[in-house]
C-alpha cells in the first residue's frame, strides 16, 4: 500500500453505493456474517449468494434446484423459520455445505455486501482469514475502503477493531499518508485495543446480544486469527474463494 487513499465506513447504512465505485472494498462483519462466509468456503461450499432480504432470498430459492442450494441466514441474530441454516459459523460444516451454493441473508452483513456491487473488487474479511486480506491489500493499487457492517446503522467494536488491524498490518504498522478520517479512527482503535482481541470481541455490544440468544461458542470461534488463507471475493453477485 502506498499513495492510494484508505478509508473506513463504520456501518452498512453510513455510505452511498457510489462512494465505493472503482474502489477496492473489504467487507467486515466479524459477528458473524463474514466469519460464516469464510467458514462455509473453507468447508468447500461452492459459492455464497448474498441477498438484501427475505424476499430476494425466496425469489432465488424458488428458481433453483434445492438439492444444490441452501437457504441460510438470520434475522436479528436468530435462524429464519424454514431456512436450512442460521448464521452460526459452526453450523457450516463440510457435511452441510460441501458442493452447495448458499443463498445468504443477514441483518447487516449481506446488506453491506450488496451495496458494494459497483466497486472494482470486493474482499470478504474476518479475523479467521485476516492475513489473506492483508496480503491482497499490500498489492492493491486502487483506493481502499474497509466497510464495517456494524449493527443497524451503529458502529460495532469488533468490526472497527478488525478494520484497524488490517490497516496496521497492510501498511507496516504506520498510518498511511492518505488515510482518511475513518481509517485514522480504526487505526487508533487497533492501537488501543489490539492486544487482546478476544476480550474486546466478547465484551462488544453485539457479543452481549448474541450471548443471550445463542451462547458464547460463536464468539470464541470468530475471535481466532488466521486459521485459513482463503480469500473470498465477490464476482458477478457470487462470493467464491481464491486461495492464498
Ligand atoms: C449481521 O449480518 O448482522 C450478522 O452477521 C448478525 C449475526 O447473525 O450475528
Amino acid at each position: 500500500m502506498n499513495q492510494q487513499e484508505m478509508d473506513v465506513f463504520f456501518s452498512a447504512h453510513s455510505f452511498r453505493e457510489d462512494e465505493l465505485r472503482d474502489k477496492a472494498v473489504v467487507i467486515i462483519d466479524v459477528l458473524r456474517a463474514t466469519s460464516t462466509i469464510v467458514t462455509a468456503l473453507m468447508n468447500v461450499a461452492r459459492g455464497v449468494i448474498p441477498v438484501e432480504d427475505m424476499g430476494e432470498a425466496s425469489k432465488i430459492a424458488q428458481n433453483v434446484d434445492s438439492d444444490n442450494y441452501l437457504l441460510c441466514g438470520e434475522k436479528d441474530g436468530m435462524k429464519i423459520e424454514g431456512y436450512n441454516l442460521g448464521n452460526s459459523p459452526l453450523e457450516y460444516t463440510n457435511e452441510e455445505v460441501s458442493g452447495k451454493t448458499l443463498i445468504f441473508n443477514t441483518t447487516n452483513g449481506t446488506k453491506a455486501i450488496k451495496k458494494s456491487l459497483g466497486s472494482a473488487v470486493v474482499y470478504i474479511a474476518s479475523f479467521l482469514n485476516e492475513n489473506a486480506v492483508v496480503e491482497a491489500l499490500r498489492n492493491e493499487k486502487r483506493d481502499v475502503v474497509l466497510v464495517c457492517a456494524g449493527w443497524k446503522g451503529r458502529l460495532a467494536m469488533e468490526d472497527s477493531l478488525l478494520a484497524g488491524s488490517i490497516i496496521h498490518k497492510s501498511c507496516g504498522g504506520t498510518l498511511p499518508e492518505n488515510a482518511r478520517d475513518g481509517a485514522k479512527v480504526a487505526f487508533g482503535i487497533y492501537e488501543k485495543y489490539g492486544d487482546d482481541i478476544g476480550t474486546v470481541i466478547r465484551q462488544s455490544n453485539h457479543a452481549i446480544r448474541l450471548k443471550n440468544l445463542v451462547g458464547t461458542d460463536d464468539l470464541y470461534y470468530c475471535s481466532q486469527v488466521d486459521i485459513t488463507d482463503h480469500l473470498p471475493i465477490l464476482h458477478d453477485g457470487i462470493i467464491s474463494v481464491k486461495h492464498g
